[in-house]
């Protein structure tokens, strides 16, 4: 059976079910604090169990993109070692909100596995939770009896909390849960050992194919577990495994899912992967075949959700992701060059039915990637090259941890691989050292990333705590919900939900709101932001108020809001002029809407030109002045509104209905604050072009007071200008000339320095001291680097076994120059390149030459004087 068999199978049956089949959430989420990336199906539903909002459909299935590689479940370092984890893989999934439970949940999945996939009985076996005293759950005496009537119990094992009680995060709703394991192995293996004992001990042949959870309880912070008000069923079902079983075949990347893009990874780099690996070589090929079959899926769709590798967050995940799977090209593929970029056109013909937003981004995807390939592997270069260094200047066999933790840290070159080197070199890497480095740095980073939230205290059981932000700038309100969150960050902050609010949480680009609310008493407390987190509106204050259930007069800061609401109806206006001027390619890839400006990432493969720029402006200037009025639609039907015109953007949920805004031919799907009329603006300006990945440029702009501002300020430099040059006639002419004579003194002055280098000549000559048949000199001259170069020549001249140390610190900048005579160099192997390299460590630099002639440039000046007095140790 084909993979889209498969899939294609699984939704029609729960179709036939009742279920409502619905897309796949984007990879990357947007709204939720506590999770980077989708890693199950449910993440998508989690506001349904938390009881924030209700599903369209009681019944709902799926297919979802997940990734793990973070957070509370995180497969990374497993992936491509064994056949069966992967980074992104399907989750198949059902769901039941508040619906059906354990009878109907495992009689389908029994239904399904082996009345329509046909799956043979005798490889199944099943888990059911054991209990535990601990969390004061029993024993799943349901579901094992709902499974006695469906297979034998000696195939129905017990699970510990471990592996039978699942749970999202440290926080929220969780279960007990009854999983499903096949076990395809040999029948000559299940003689040796029976498959249940196999069950849950990381055999890829005896694997989980389907968790089924039963949501009963939401986990507190304080640990502690509370009955939640209605029963849920979340399921899900591994695609790739499901796949393998299903193709009769032992590996997940043996099936159609994983072949078309390893037999394209083989074509590249001319290797073969071997079903089984019969030595450790082709493991080893294997390995790194599966690592990048794997992670290029990742790092694909994640970057077609709309989220480009970066230094920090979601986006320096993915670019981990992608490293490892360049590393493992590099060393065990011997992949030099950019190639990952390539299958992606493998994978979106594979995957784009399914997904298409592969397909329409796949040029996208391939030039980010390639780019990061491209600067990885100079990474890897400059690593390569330092680790030389570390090797020559070391006098052990085992190798600081502390310096390779550097190397790892600072250049991001991979441990493993500096383990690697060391031990083909017949060296050691001290692994203790290394790992009490990289605990230090964990250390750091948990601490500053700490977050403890306390447990929602409920004053109002109100579900509809309602936005009315788009009409209103103020309302009495009353609180319904409250708890109180530390973090290193932010210290002690409170985050309350009102049963309506003004206040706009964080999204689509803009931030959100400020104010503040008061009570009757006078008091004030300042809300400082506001952000949506499962469908909740939560405002930010650093204190309560006293009175906690009185009703306050809520405001929000109006004059902030109106400079957002400038820039998002103009970030729109520059979609727009983007898209007519530089063309339909111009897609939307990140937005930031501030009071202070507006920063828009797009498609675009070149860089935007000073008249397209101008010719952007403009646009957006004549569209402010046409004083367009809002049109607002509050809710249009998803497809209608897409039929209009509307833009859509990928890595966006979009409910059944949107809302519309439209400024003349601008028209975009869009939950922000805009002004009443384009007029409300003022002005448009462009401050900054640039790039932010391959194929992605970055403008940011600012409007209405913030122009005024900047025209105020440039025209505040322009009179400082003026006045520096004696308010001359025409400033302009008044500079060239005098950058005209800067050029001249400039050429003036290297004349006479290297008159002034001649001069020296002759004093530095009687400075010569004779040590051991050689000439020395090691002296700081104040001369530029090309002026000690041309003075150590002049010197050399002079005579026959010289050894010369001139060091200069032009500018600040240490820099050692070193010229040894041939003689000493032949006779005495002498090596001017070893010795700047060696002396270079006392200004923090590095460098090298030739035998005779070797520079090297540091950090340090201070260290000048012990480089110098050093040097005397070669001749001595
Ligand atoms: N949430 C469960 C899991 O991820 C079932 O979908 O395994």
């Amino acid at each position: 059976m084909k993979s889209q068999d498969v899939r294609k199978q699984f939704l029609d049956f729960f179709q036939s079910k009742g279920h409502l089949i619905v897309p796949s959430a984007p990879i990357v989420l947007k709204d939720d604090p506590t999770l980077m990336f989708n890693n199950s199906g449910m993440a998508q539903f989690k506001e349904y169990f938390l009881g924030n909002g209700t599903p369209k459909s009681p019944r709902i299935a799926d297919t979802q993109k997940c990734l793990r590689v973070s957070g509370k479940h995180n497969d990374l370092e497993e992936v491509g070692i064994d056949t069966y984890h992967h980074t992104m893989f399907e989750m198949l999934g059902n769901w039941s909100f508040g619906d059906y439970f354990k009878k109907e949940a495992i009689n389908w999945a029994w239904e399904l596995l082996t009345e329509v996939y046909k799956i043979d009985k005798d490889i199944l076996y099943v888990t059911v939770f054991e209990g535990s005293e601990e969390e004061n759950v029993p024993f799943d005496q349901e579901a094992y009896d709902i499974w006695k009537t469906l297979i034998s119990e000696d195939r129905i094992l017990l699970g510990n909390k471990k592996d039978n009680f699942w749970e999202m995060g440290d926080q929220g709703p969780c279960g007990p849960c009854s999983e499903i394991h096949v076990d395809i192995r040999s029948a000559e293996e299940k003689a040796l050992v029976p498959g249940k004992d196999l069950v849950n001990n990381d055999h890829p042949h005896v694997v989980e194919i389907w968790n089924n959870v039963f949501m009963e309880f939401n986990r507190k912070a304080d640990g502690s577990l509370e009955k939640l008000p209605a029963q849920h069923v979340d399921t899900g079902m591994g695609f790739e495994r499901l796949c393998m079983v299903l193709q009769n075949v032992q590996s997940n990347y043996d099936t159609d899912v994983f072949t078309p893009i390893i037999r394209e990874i083989e074509s590249i780099t001319k290797t073969k992967y071997h079903i089984k690996a019969t030595n450790e070589a082709e493991d080893k090929v294997n390995i790194a075949i599966r690592v990048i079959a794997d992670h290029v899926r990742a790092v694909a769709f994640a970057i077609a959700d709309g989220q480009l590798p970066s230094n920090t967050g979601a986006g320096y995940v993915i670019r981990r992701i992608l490293r490892r799977a360049i590393r493992y090209g590099f060393t065990f593929l011997d992949t030099k060059e950019p190639f990952i970029y390539k299958l992606v056109e493998t994978l979106s013909t594979q995957m784009g039915g399914s997904f298409p937003e592969i397909k329409s981004q796949k040029e996208l995807c391939a030039n980010v990637i390639r780019e990061e390939e491209n600067s990885f592997l100079r990474t890897l270069d400059q690593g390569l090259v330092l680790l030389e260094n570390i090797i020559t200047t070391s006098t052990d066999k085992v190798i600081s941890g502390k310096k390779a933790f550097e190397l790892y840290d600072t250049y991001g070159f991979p441990i493993d691989l500096t383990a690697l080197i060391l031990s083909e070199k017949g060296l050691k890497l001290d692994e203790a050292g290394f790992e009490s480095e990289l605990q230090k740095q964990k250390e750091r980073s948990r601490a500053a990333s700490k977050v403890k939230a306390g447990d929602w205290q409920i004053l109002i059981d109100d579900e509809d705590e309602e936005f009315i932000g788009y009409d209103r700038t103020e309302a009495m309100v009353k609180i319904t919900r409250y708890r109180k969150v530390e973090s290193a960050k932010d210290g002690e902050i409170y985050q309350i939900v009102f049963n309506m609010t003004p206040f706009y949480p964080e999204g689509g680009g803009q931030v959100g709101d400020k104010g503040y609310f008061e009570a009757s008493n006078g008091d004030v407390i300042y809300i400082i932001d506001t952000k949506k987190e499962n469908n909740v509106i939560i405002h930010f204050a650093k204190e309560l108020p006293n009175n906690l259930t009185e009703t306050f007069k809520a405001f929000v800061d109006v004059s902030t809001r109106k400079s957002s609401a400038s820039n998002h109806s103009a970030t729109h206006l520059m979609h727009q002029a983007l898209r007519s001027i530089l063309g339909t390619h111009v897609e939307q890839k990140g937005s930031l809407v501030s009071p202070k400006h507006l920063r828009f990432d797009f498609s675009h493969f070149s860089k935007v030109t000073d008249e397209e720029l101008q010719q952007v402006e403009d646009f957006v200037n004549a569209r402010i002045q046409e004083q367009l009025p809002l049109i607002e639609r509050r809710s249009v039907p998803f497809e209608q509104a897409v039929q209009e015109g509307a833009m859509a953007l990928f890595g966006e949920k979009y409910g059944d209905h949107v809302r519309a805004i439209k400024f003349g031919d601008s028209m975009e799907l869009c939950g922000g604050i805009h002004v009443n009329n384009t007029a409300d603006i003022w002005y448009f300006k462009i401050v900054s072009e640039g790039a932010v990945a391959s194929g992605i440029r970055r403008i940011e702009a600012i409007t209405s007071g913030a122009v005024k501002e900047y025209f105020a300020s440039q025209a505040e430099k322009l009179k400082e200008i003026n006045a520096v040059l004696k308010n001359a006639q025409d400033p302009i002419k008044a500079v060239v000339s005098l950058q005209d004579e800067n050029a001249k003194l400039k050429k003036q002055l290297e004349a006479l320095l290297k008159d002034k280098a001649k001069n020296m000549k002759g004093d530095l000559a009687k400075e010569l001291q004779e040590i051991n048949g050689v000439q020395f000199l090691a002296k700081q001259v104040d001369l530029s680097p090309e002026g000690a170069k041309d003075l150590v020549y002049e010197l050399g001249n002079l005579g026959t076994n010289l050894f010369l140390l001139l060091a200069t610190a032009e500018g600040g900048k240490p820099m050692l120059t070193c010229y040894i005579s041939k003689e000493l160099v032949a006779d005495k192997k002498l090596n001017a390149g070893q010795v700047v390299r060696e002396l270079g460590k006392y200004i923090q630099g590095g460098g090298g030459g030739q035998p005779f002639f070797a520079t090297a440039g540091g950090k340090n000046a201070d260290g000048i004087p012990e480089a110098l007095a050093k040097a005397i140790d070669y001749v001595k």
